[in-house]
């Protein structure tokens, strides 16, 4: 029933399953220098993992080569070889990882060398009613602490607006750009959720609100457009590259990006590495930013808690969190001054690490022509 090998069939047998030995040896080698490269490039990959794949890489790629040769000699020739290979590989490794160990002196100065660059700290206008004055200095006048207000967000503070849906964070930072660009500022705007042509409707809409000449704010406004440019939502140098070149052409003091998290959507993993780099980018370029982040359901509203969990919030220097309440009981009515059936806008600097702020919890109004503006803070309103 079986039939049965002859010698040479078996020899045949053998070299077809060498052969596919080989061809997976050599698809398997691929990926492994592919990887290598991958890691070298990234410089943040295990070592120990790397450089065993490594030696794998040279024997294999020796392998490769022996692969090609006909005769046993050359077998033997390529084996013999293959040593030599794997020391290259290792002395190589070495050279890199000295290489990588030694000291960054650039990134060493003194507190008087450092304060030289140290920026000056004043206050960048919001465009919102009853925000600026909520950052504050604190002077010390006849021994005494005073508290002097900014007049706006901390100049050179990477901002994080966060909330959930419909809570007001465009038409914040909208109001940004048109109130900076009014005073003769120019902005740079990331829009990642609508595309510029909606952006500019909305940001029109704001100037004609704020009673601000849209002629006269049109050409300080520099739209990046990553929600129709795919690019630039995926592939973050490409996104840093345009926003150094538009802040270089465009002298911008402000960068406004709606939103972050339209950079990590399904990879909120990613969150940490992207907002880090982002954050690096404003100071370097001495940008006034404000990134807006949204929130997932899961997420208490009134935290800073955004997708990406407390990535945003712990990277960035100032954290504002926008939310809303559906006034259900008497309570509620009481405690927000609102009939039963309305919803109330709510307002809350959760930190700012660049100056002092406000902390109590404000009601935020949005008003019938598209403006937010900052109302009273809610304890008072409970006193009354
Ligand atoms: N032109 C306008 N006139 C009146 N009200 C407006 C206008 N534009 C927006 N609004 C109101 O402001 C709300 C908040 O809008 P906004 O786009 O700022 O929300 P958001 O927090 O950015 O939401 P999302 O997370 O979905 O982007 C809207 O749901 C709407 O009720
Ligand atoms: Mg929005």
């Amino acid at each position: 029933m079986f039939k049965k090998h002859t010698p040479a069939e078996l020899v045949c047998d053998r070299n077809c399953v060498g052969r596919m030995f080989v061809a997976f040896i050599r698809r398997v080698s691929k990926n492994f220098l592919w990887l290598r490269r991958l890691s070298l490039a990234a410089g943040s990959i295990n070592r120990p993992v790397f450089s065993s794949f490594s030696q794998t890489a040279g024997v294999i790629s020796m392998a490769r080569r022996s692969a090609k040769t006909k005769s046993e000699e050359d077998i033997i020739a390529a084996e013999a070889t293959e040593e030599t290979g794997v020391e290259v590989a290792e002395e190589m490794e070495v050279e890199r990882e000295r290489e990588e160990q030694k000291p960054v002196v650039e990134g060493l100065a003194t507190l008087r060398e450092a304060g030289k660059r140290a920026p000056r700290l004043f206050g960048i206008a919001s465009g919102v009613e009853g925000l600026d004055d909520l950052f504050f200095t604190t002077e010390i006048r006849d021994g005494k602490p005073v508290k002097k207000p900014l007049g706006g967000f901390p100049s050179y503070a990477v901002v994080n607006i966060t909330g959930v849906p419909d809570t007001g964070k465009s038409l914040m930072v909208e109001q940004f750009a048109i109130k900076q660009a009014s005073m003769g500022y120019p902005v740079l705007f990331v829009t990642i959720e609508s595309p510029a042509p909606f952006v500019a409707a909305g940001l029109r809409q704001r100037a004609m609100a704020m009673g601000i000449d849209y002629e006269a704010v049109q050409d300080r406004i520099v739209l990046v457009d990553a929600a129709s440019y795919a690019i630039l939502r995926h592939s973050l140098p490409t996104l840093l590259n345009t926003l150094a070149h538009a802040i270089k052409t465009y002298e911008t003091k402000s960068l406004v990006v709606d939103s972050i998290t339209g950079l990590y959507e399904a990879r909120e993993m990613m969150a940490r590495d992207i907002v880090r780099t982002l954050f690096n980018f404003a100071k370097k370029w001495r940008q006034t930013a404000l990134f807006v982040s949204q929130k997932r359901s899961s997420h208490e509203q009134l935290s800073p808690e955004a997708a990406g969990g407390y990535a945003v919030s712990h990277i960035v220097d100032c954290s504002i969190v926008l939310s809303k309440v559906l006034i259900t009981n008497r309570f509620e009515a009481k405690l927000y001054k609102a009939p039963v059936g309305e919803v109330v806008r709510l307002f809350r600097i959760d930190g700012c690490r660049l100056c002092g702020h406000d902390t109590k919890t404000h009601l935020m109004e949005i008003t019938e022509t598209g403006l937010v503006r900052i109302g009273p803070p809610l304890s008072v309103e409970i006193e009354e």
